[in-house]
């Protein structure tokens, strides 16, 4: 029974992974629950022009990549491939458009009412969402982010010149040279996904390596693996301007600490370096918020904001941006309202970067386990010696479980695999459970499987690895 003073228990602002969610779990705990959205489709960044349409162009590639390169013929499979972007690109929107309408059909199925329109604070338990204004006992903040703007370079998608990621999953054509800004997640991803079908890519970083935040054996190893699939990565520099004409940039670069400046031409340039999260036009301050230095909204543990009644999960709150992590609050926050006890434990978040091979990991890096003051172990195995991964042709990678040198709890796994997206599940379980390396070295695995490199990095930790 709604409460009669307002017109929902909960309104959610934002229909992404983690509004989305919340509002279906809200719904489902008996609360009357609404979800306002800005976009015309639900599902926000992720399943509009993020997760989902990045990995049916990471898929589709994959394909004609093993084609062309000479990867299905040495199975004795002869193909000679020919690309039909289109086609491509019609798998990908029937990818998006077949989810962002499976979340109405959830809407609908479990009675969530859909606000369309931008929703801005008009006070802390009302909010205008287009025309009409609503009140609710909680709102949940979950705007998400967008991308990062960089001073001196415009995007503009349309043009296809200079752009952001939802432009480079929409490219009309392949182009001869992409430069992407930033070698973190989205400009390794799309980057390969261009690279695979015809475009020579330079990746440029401003940081001595690529994808911060990971380990340190694991950045090194993904380096070498890009440059030998013809990436080229340029690590320390810095892209000062970007100008476009009609069907082309040049774009200035100089040393990220200081020194000569030098011009690159590209005819597609991609602004990956990062994002910030969605609080235009919220109105917070008529809700009694703010957001703190780099444009977030705090929360407490429970996902509370200072506010009361005012909730904030996903992007637009600190941690790392990705869609579980935002459903995974999303499911906490909702069960919190309605008087449960909701948590995410946010030591253990996979994080996986879809290129070929897969990148992931879960807990801490080696350099930051010994930052925290632990005495560490590692345990490294590569998927050259795991028998599936070499009778699949899948030589590269390793699996890397880091332990604690005292109690052996595992700290963290990080793993370059063809499959450690799927692989990474198990660490993260693993570690929800507090596992020593023993436990996981002694968990029956089944053969022949990529997983087993987890068993032998993790026997490895001990020093007795089989197969190495
Ligand atoms: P969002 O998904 O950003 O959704 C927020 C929604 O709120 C949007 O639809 C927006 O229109 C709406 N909104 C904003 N302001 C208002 C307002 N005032 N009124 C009404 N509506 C509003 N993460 C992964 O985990 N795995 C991946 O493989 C992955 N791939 C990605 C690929 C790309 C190219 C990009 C850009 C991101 C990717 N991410 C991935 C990140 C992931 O998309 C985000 O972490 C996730 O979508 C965040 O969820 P959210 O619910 O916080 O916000
Ligand atoms: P990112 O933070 O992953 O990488 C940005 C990179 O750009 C960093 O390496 C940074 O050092 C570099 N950089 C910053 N300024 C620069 C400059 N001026 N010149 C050159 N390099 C510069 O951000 P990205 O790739 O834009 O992704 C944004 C977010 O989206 C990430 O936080 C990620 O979590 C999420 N995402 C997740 C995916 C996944 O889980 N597979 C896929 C895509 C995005």
């Amino acid at each position: 029974m709604a409460d009669q003073t307002y017109d929902y228990d909960v309104l959610v602002i934002g229909s992404g992974p983690g509004g989305y969610v919340a509002a279906i779990r809200a719904a489902q705990l008996g609360l009357k629950t609404a979800c306002a959205e800005s976009r015309e489709t639900l599902g926000g960044t992720c399943l509009n022009v993020g997760c989902i349409p990045s990995k049916a162009m990471l898929h589709a590639s994959e394909y004609f990549d093993a084609a062309a390169n000479g990867a299905m013929e040495k199975m004795g499979v002869k193909v000679k491939p020919t690309l039909d972007l289109d086609a491509m690109h019609g798998q990908r929107l029937d990818a998006v458009n077949g989810l962002t309408g499976g979340i109405e059909f959830l809407f609908k199925k479990n009675k969530v009412t859909w606000l369309k329109g931008h929703a801005s604070f008009e006070d802390s338990h009302k909010v205008k969402v287009g025309d009409e204004t609503v009140t609710a006992k909680d709102i949940i903040i979950a705007t998400g982010s967008s991308v990062t703007p960089l001073p001196n370079v415009e995007i503009d998608n349309d043009k296809h010149v200079i752009v952001d990621s939802t432009g480079a999953l929409e490219l009309p054509k392949v182009p001869k040279h992409m430069v992407v800004i930033g070698g973190g997640v989205i400009g390794l991803e799309l980057g390969s996904v261009w690279r695979r079908l015809g475009a020579k890519v330079t990746c440029i970083e401003f940081l001595d390596q690529i994808l911060p935040g990971m380990d340190g054996d694991v950045r090194k190893e993904a380096a070498k693996i890009f440059k030998k699939q013809g990436i080229e990565i340029r690590t320390g520099t810095k892209v000062t301007s970007a100008k476009a004409t009609k069907t082309k940039a040049t774009l200035t670069l100089e040393p990220a600490k200081g020194g000569d400046e030098e011009t690159l031409e590209a005819d597609c340039v991609l602004v990956s370096i990062g994002r910030k999260p969605n609080t235009d036009g919220l109105a917070l301050d008529k809700a009694g918020l703010e957001t703190n230095d780099r444009g977030q909204i705090e929360i407490d543990h429970e996902f509370r904001t200072k506010v009361d009644g005012i909730w904030a999960i996903g992007d637009v709150v600190p941690g790392p941006m990705l869609a579980h992590k935002a459903e995974d609050e999303g499911i906490a926050c909702a069960e919190n309202i309605a008087g449960q006890t909701g948590i995410v434990n946010h030591d253990v978040i996979p994080s996986v970067v879809y290129t070929w091979p897969e990148i992931a990991g879960v807990g801490l890096t080696e350099e930051a386990a010994k930052e925290a003051g632990h005495e560490v172990k590692t345990g490294k195995f590569p998927m050259m010696a795991n028998s599936r991964a070499k009778t699949n042709h899948e030589p590269d990678g390793f699996v890397k479980v880091i332990a604690d040198a005292g109690t052996d709890r595992v700290l963290g796994v990080w793993c370059i695999a063809s499959v450690a997206g799927t692989m990474i599940a198990q660490a993260a379980q693993a570690m929800e459970f507090g596992a020593t390396s023993e436990d996981i070295a002694y968990t029956c695995h089944a053969h022949p499987t990529h997983s087993e490199a987890v068993k032998e990095a993790a026997m490895a930790v001990q020093g007795k690895p089989i197969h190495m």
